[in-house]
């Protein structure tokens, strides 16, 4: 290294720590955005856009390059083969590009396209580069865990010169019309269209092709171009960032050339897209080029660790989904683009584009969009709904459905930066109990480390670290250590010996292993894609490897986008190098979710024998990483802002498939004032992933800490998710099953009402007919709940009936003791009303069933689902799945929610102690008048025929009757009758 280079590594090093500093101490919350890119600072964003302005310049005379070879074309087996010529220059030479459409059995499809020379490893990679030659296909390997089966039924139903048609689809009412000239698709449903791919022309693969050195243009003396600024372009394409990029003072030697891939797609008769997480904003997705209200910029997917996040804004964040949904009235579908590589997504809306063949209201609108990466293949899933269940469905089978989690880990965290001793801890632990407030697990940030190296302790502050685990376990809690993937490169710490001598870090662009700097200074990175890296992970887990830790220890992964202080963007080169020789560029997007299967996948085996459930929240993930645990928004501010913009962050997050999320309750960066706190806690009760975390300069915030009447009013909140946790879990269990949001969005569950598809404030719990809009702004003492039905509504606290029409919003006051709380008609859902200071405590806990009925008085329906909350066993049929129906205004009955017979499954210890585990209270609201002299009820359970009491209450004052049968004493995981 010329001594230069090294001063000015140390420099730069110097340079973050002081920043990094700063950024301890100094309280002013913004991020600096300038140090992220815009699009027009990504060289291959910058081009692709400029590829799509030229096409609309150009207009219909605009001719898209890429041509199937008629001959080539075959179709066998639910697939479709060809290949496509790009035509590349004036003189027609062209590039091969092999093309697969794959039709499932499911119903989506698969587009796939390559380029056949990187295939063939026929090009050569510049400045000696070990990296390897193809475009990056191994996103799928991480990725997709099912649902891939071709659809063999799948026909060719029209074969013209150029044009061909294929029906799919398990009613073969699906269509893909792939023209070759040049090359399109239209994929339709009940012969309309739905989605089109380059229907606008940017198909775009930039193929290889050898540097050639021209000379370089003369420069004036005093034209020096400035960083960031662009020099001025010169005629035809832009090469300025083909083979080499800098910002921020560091430079990309891209070693491939330029390899984006970029192709338009449009929803046809769609006005409102989802998804995409993570970004702040509406979870009805912005348009981005520019206009009223809109982003000057692309939807970014690209993992950074961009702290101090601002609001309402496309740029990047810490994970990326790149699966997007469109929706109208009665209809849903959607595309999943898999590639990890950087990703940018342009949106804009044709208005007025009537599209005679797509029924429906709002069919008016075009969504056009415009997907950018890096490089890899183009690999694009296709679905056609109709339903967003369809759509979640699906892409579950795809990418695998959320885990099922460890039981405690929907009760409350508690969190900050830091805990500084094992006392600190145990103290804190006992003032929940003084001040009886429930909470399950309490975390343990970076600085419980000596000095900064995971897998050990401060000497000094943690002493003791088992007594502690010990104290937390005689109350059923826990505790999470964090575990980052930057390993301290210091002389005699055995991480990093190991890590080296068994040479399973990440590489540099000239094959060494890679010096970054984070917490601890000069670090090294485990390079998670690797096999063997992974299976000496799990080794470092092990009880006796991991010194301190025990069976109610977990893990939490911060920074792994990777966060690199000193890097470009503040992560890794993209020129790095992992296992295989993947440049890190083509599966950036992946590391996150590589580190966090390491990390679950090492908890899981941390003792022979012991078969639990892993909990490990993650900061960086992609698709797929809801098959591995919880994630968090990450470093937000305690502002009422950040906690109105957590709502719409964790519903994008829910309908993407990875509904385990949560946003840091009372704001990581700052110190909320006392109602933002309480308003904070009042939110996430309703946050699937609910943790307290500050960061390390805010004040001390444990909830007892708040005084009165705050204290009392956030213990309210917490025990009110206590008493939800069955509910909570029942719909864990359906994302598990099926992908299902826990926490849904208006349009998902009522896709026909209009007026709630840009509704993002407010929320329904799993299926429990539960609705939920937190407070999210100072003073505010009532607020305006969006009604998407003709339901009758209670209020959750009250039951009062609330005046609410169908598409109308209904005003609820909201004092802050109050969480407006609605209960729909309709809905049955269990609660565990005990007060307890854990969820293990309520282990074996009697319930209640809160039963809404309809607004006939007559009916309501409602699910349980439970298992042992911490083993594997429900997988052999461990677990107790009721389904309760109220019907004919008289009868409550409990069957077997999957029609399983009696005794079809061998009870094990779980199942046998649940036997004495009872439905001991059942709430009738809205109970019908003609129950009002009843005294008792008939309870019916597969052990005879008893009577138990019952009081009613008369409608009053708006309140709507209400009915309390007491010690009911049904067994919950048998059959039950209650004749009212
Ligand atoms: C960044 C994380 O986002 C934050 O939650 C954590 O407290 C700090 N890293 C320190 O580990």
């Amino acid at each position: 290294m010329p001594s230069s280079t090294r001063l000015s590594v140390r420099w730069t090093a110097w340079l973050c720590l002081f920043i990094s500093f700063l950024g301890l101490f100094s309280p002013a919350f913004a991020v600096k955005e300038n140090d992220f890119k815009k699009c027009n600072q990504s060289g291959f964003c910058k081009r692709n856009r400029a590829y799509a302005d030229t096409a609309v310049a150009t207009g219909s005379s605009w001719q898209s390059p890429y041509n199937v070879v008629a001959d080539s074309a075959h179709f066998k087996d639910g697939q479709f083969q060809a290949t496509i010529l790009k035509t590349i220059n004036d003189q027609g030479e062209t590039v091969r590009l092999p093309v697969t459409v794959s039709f499932l059995k499911n119903g989506a499809a698969r587009v796939t396209v390559d380029e056949e020379k990187r295939q063939k490893k026929d090009i050569e990679l510049r400045h000696n580069s070990k990296a390897r030659k193809e475009r990056y296909n191994e996103a799928e390997k991480w990725v997709i865990v099912g649902g891939t089966a071709l659809d063999t039924e799948a026909k060719l139903t029209y074969e013209g010169k150029s044009q061909w048609t294929i029906k799919y689809g398990p009613s073969s009412n699906l269509e893909a019309v792939i023209e070759f000239s040049p090359f399109s698709l239209d994929f339709k449903r009940d012969g309309a269209s739905q989605i089109k791919f380059n229907d606008r022309g940017l198909l775009n693969m930039e193929h290889w092709r050898p540097k050639v050195d021209k000379p370089a243009p003369e420069k004036k003396e005093g034209e020096e171009a400035k960083e960031g600024e662009t020099p001025e372009e010169p005629k035809g394409e832009d090469e300025s960032t083909w083979w080499d990029e800098t910002f921020g003072g560091n430079t990309d030697s891209k070693p491939r050339g330029p390899e984006s891939v970029a192709l338009d797609i449009s929803f046809v008769g769609y006005d409102h897209v989802y998804g995409i997480p993570s970004h702040t904003g509406p979870l009805s997705l912005k348009e981005t080029r520019g206009g009223d209200g809109n982003y000057a910029d692309p939807y970014r997917l690209y993992n950074l660790d961009v702290f101090e996040y601002i609001l309402d804004s496309p740029m990047t964040l810490y994970g990326a989904i790149p699966f997007m949904q469109a929706h109208r009235k009665d209809s849903t579908v959607g595309v999943f683009w898999l590639n990890s590589a950087e990703t940018w997504i342009d949106i804009t809306k044709a208005k007025g584009h009537t599209n005679p063949l797509a029924l429906g209201i709002g069919a008016k609108t075009n969504t056009q969009t415009h997907w950018i990466s890096e490089s890899g293949l183009l690999d694009v899933f296709v679905f056609l709904g109709p339903t967003p269940q369809d759509i979640t469905k699906t892409y579950g089978e795809l990418t695998g459905t959320t885990a099922m989690p460890q039981e405690f880990a929907i009760g409350y965290h508690q969190c900050r930066w830091n805990y500084i001793s094992d006392d600190d801890v145990k103290d804190v632990d006992r003032k929940m109990d003084k001040f009886k407030i429930p909470y399950d697990v309490i975390w343990l940030d970076i600085e419980y480390t000596d000095g900064k190296k995971y897998f050990t302790w401060d000497p000094n502050m943690f002493k003791d670290p088992i007594s502690m685990g010990k104290h937390l376990d005689e109350r059923g809690r826990k505790l999470v250590t964090i575990i980052d993937p930057h390993i301290k490169n210091e002389e005699g710490y055995h991480v990093v010996s190991e890590l080296k001598s068994k040479d399973l870090a990440v590489k540099n662009k000239d094959g060494e292993i890679f010096d970054g700097w984070c917490w601890p200074g000069s670090s090294h990175w485990l390079d998670a894609f690797n096999p063997t890296a992974i299976s000496w992970w799990a080794s470092l887990f092990k009880y006796d490897a991991f010194k301190g830790t025990m069976e109610n220890t977990w893990i939490w992964n911060d920074m792994n986008e990777p966060s690199v202080f000193n890097g470009p963007e503040t992560t890794m080169p993209k020129d790095n190098l992992h296992h295989g020789g993947w440049e890190h560029r083509d599966l950036h997007n992946l590391n996150g979710l590589t580190f966090h299967n390491a990390t679950a996948s090492a908890v899981v085996s941390r003792k022979k024998g012991e078969v639990r459930r892993p909990f490990v929240l993650t900061r960086s993930f992609f698709a797929g990483s809801q098959r591995l645990g919880a994630m968090w928004t990450g470093d937000n501010e305690a502002s009422w802002g950040h906690l109105g913009g957590s709502l719409p962050m964790l519903l994008s997050q829910g309908i993407s498939g990875f509904p385990f999320s949560g946003a840091d309750v009372g704001g990581f960066f700052g110190d909320p004032d006392k109602d933002l706190q309480t308003r904070w806690y009042q939110a996430g009760a309703f946050y699937p992933f609910f943790r307290g975390h500050a960061h390390i300069d805010a004040r001390r915030r444990e909830p007892y800490l708040a005084g009165e009447p705050y204290t009392a009013i956030i213990t309210a909140a917490l025990r009110l998710r206590y008493s939800l946790l069955p509910a909570w879990y029942t719909a864990f269990y359906q994302a598990h099953r099926d992908g299902t949001p826990i926490i849904r969005p208006m349009f998902y569950t009522h896709p026909t009402e209009e007026g709630g598809f840009d509704v993002d404030d407010q929320l329904f719990v799993g299926g429990t007919g539960i609705l939920v809009k937190p407070i999210v702004e100072q003073g505010k003492e009532e607020t305006d709940i969006f009604i998407p039905d003709d339901e009758v509504y209670y209020d959750y606290f009250t039951y009062e009936v609330l005046p609410t029409h169908k598409g109308k919003r209904v005003t609820v006051s909201a004092p802050l003791d109050k969480i407006p709380v609605l209960m729909r008609g309709g809905h049955i859902f269990p609660r565990r009303d005990k007060p307890r200071r854990s969820s293990a405590l309520m282990r074996w806990d009697d319930y209640t069933l809160v039963v809404a009925l309809d607004r006939d008085g007559k009916s309501a329906e409602g699910e349980l689902y439970a298992d042992d909350g911490d083993s594997f066993e429900f997988e052999g049929g461990q677990y107790i799945h009721r389904k309760f129906v109220l019907a004919g205004g008289h009868t409550l009955t409990s069957v077997d929610a999957e029609g399983l017979e009696k005794g079809s499954v061998k009870e094990g210890d779980w199942m046998k102690e649940m036997r004495k585990v009872n439905v001991d209270r059942v709430i009738v609201v809205g109970a019908p008048k003609e129950w009002k002299d009843k005294k008792e009820v008939t309870v019916e359970g597969e052990d005879g025929t008893w009577t138990a009491e019952m009081d009613y209450n008369p409608a009053a004052k708006g309140r709507a009757a209400f009915a309390v049968v007491r010690k009911v004493g049904a067994r919950i995981g048998g059959d039950f009758r209650i004749v009212f």
